[in-house]
């Protein structure tokens, strides 16, 4: 197993690349079941996620090749592999997000039989939504050791509304979109997540011959059509990495330079940080992060898009950790995801947590010392940590941030940060 070695207190200075997003690449790979014939997907990063989806696609008789740095070519054909409907429990645990195999299989195979995924350390993570959705429009869902059992003879669009306790749901938005494009009739779902992933898959969808209206807001309105093509399309920015590389900026006091951004989908976090005292200039597809400010607390409560995003919170709170006052962050998607704050504390900050909110004491001098990732965000919260602590972080179980991250270390160190990768 690897680890990440930071000798903190380094700013960072240059320019970083922005990847395509994963969490939209994810439900846009499994929309490929749908489709007929070849799709190349550009923006693609080199990550371990990305390489579990390729698994899963390919046990479900995907064609599927890298055609250049960061593209692939995906074909699936219509009638083949009408057999292959698993998505075995060894993969979906490695990756919740592989559950969006389920709407395309229902939908062109008339069969799914899908791992359930389980909790995780962010929270429950229950799919009901998904399945209410899915058996709205007709299908037949069942449970069997530990499986979800779908299936379907014609399915046919209804209205259905998609609202939870927390708020909407992104995959499963993702995967209801996708049981009704090919739908017989029109469906309309209704609170519907308008995440800039979800709107990619279903402006990914309409290029491949769908029609869905109302991509971005709360009430999309898909009307079925009899088949879909295979097409060229290219990933968002993912505005998780970015906004993280933003905060690695911030919290060094460095100046660094975002290219591939979309900062129309970055508001949130770009407001929050000048909220804090952080200069950020955002420019077409470009943001410079830059200060020489003090820095002020602030409040921070976690909501669907476009309020500021759940996968943001953990590199907040390390932000925040290190800016003298008090501020408190308000978890509302996932209560419970705040595993990054006890490593925190063992980093000398000072947080009380009393779930939904973190109440974080902020003082300029945390500690290096060994710290374990429970999650991809959190590890990332790490990182920003191990950046500005005194002497060295030593972070262990960085396979959570292979999963979103490409190469870290690497794209950190080119921005003048000191760290390595080393072999435990
Ligand atoms: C997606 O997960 C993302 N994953 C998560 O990013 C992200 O944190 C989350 O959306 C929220 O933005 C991918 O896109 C691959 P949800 P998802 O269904 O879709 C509750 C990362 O680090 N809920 O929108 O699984 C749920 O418990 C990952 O990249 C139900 O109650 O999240 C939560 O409280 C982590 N019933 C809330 O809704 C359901 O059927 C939102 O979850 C589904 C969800």
């Amino acid at each position: 197993m690897d680890k990440i070695v930071i000798e903190g207190g380094h700013r960072l200075e240059g320019k970083v690349r922005i990847n395509g997003a994963k969490n939209a690449a994810l439900p846009i790979m499994a929309a490929c079941l749908l489709l007929h014939g070849p799709s190349r997907i550009k923006g693609i990063p080199n990550i371990v996620d990305i390489q579990t989806q390729i698994k899963i696609l390919k046990n479900l008789g995907g064609e599927i090749r890298h055609i250049e740095d960061g593209s692939l070519e995906i074909i699936f054909r219509d009638g083949e592999h009408k057999e292959k409907i698993t998505a075995p429990y060894d993969l979906v645990r490695k990756m919740r997000a592989s559950v969006c195999v389920l709407g395309p299989l229902l939908s062109k195979r008339g069969n799914a039989k899908v791992s359930y995924p389980g909790g995780c350390v962010i929270g429950q993570r229950p799919i009901d939504l998904h399945l209410k959705g899915l058996q709205a429009l007709g299908a037949k869902i069942e449970t069997d050791e530990g499986y979800v059992i779908a299936s379907a003879g014609t399915l046919k669009g209804t209205r259905i509304s998609l609202k939870g306790q927390y708020g909407t749901t992104v995959l499963g938005t993702c995967n209801v979109m996708t049981a009704a494009v090919l739908a017989e009739g029109t469906t309309i779902i209704e609170d519907a997540a308008c995440e800039p992933e979800v709107q990619d898959l279903a402006y990914f969808l309409n290029k491949a011959g769908a029609k869905i209206s109302g991509i971005g807001g709360s009430i999309l309105t898909i009307e079925g059509v009899k088949e879909l093509h295979g097409v060229d399309y290219e990933i968002i920015p993912d505005r998780i990495e970015a906004g993280t590389f933003m905060i690695a900026g911030a919290i060094t006091k460095g100046e660094i330079t975002l290219e591939n951004v979309r900062n129309d989908h970055l508001v949130a976090t770009i407001e929050k940080l000048r909220e804090i005292g952080v200069e950020v200039t955002a420019n077409g597809n470009t943001a410079v992060v830059k200060s020489n400010n003090t820095y002020r607390p602030a409040n921070i409560t976690t909501m669907p898009y476009p309020g500021l995003p759940t996968d943001m919170q953990a590199q907040f709170m390390a932000l925040l950790c290190t800016i003298s006052g008090k501020s408190v962050i308000a978890e509302k998607i996932f209560p419970d995801r705040f595993i990054h704050s006890a490593e925190l504390r063992r980093m000398g900050a000072d947080i009380r947590v009393d779930v939904p909110y973190a109440t974080i004491n902020g003082s300029p001098f945390l500690s290096g010392t060994h710290v374990m990732v429970s999650d991809l965000r959190a590890g990332a919260g790490l990182v920003l940590a191990g950046l500005v602590a005194k002497g060295t972080t030593h972070i262990h179980r960085i396979y959570h941030l292979d999963r979103g991250y490409e190469q870290i270390e690497k794209r950190l160190s080119q921005l003048g940060a000191h760290i390595t990768r080393v072999s435990e």
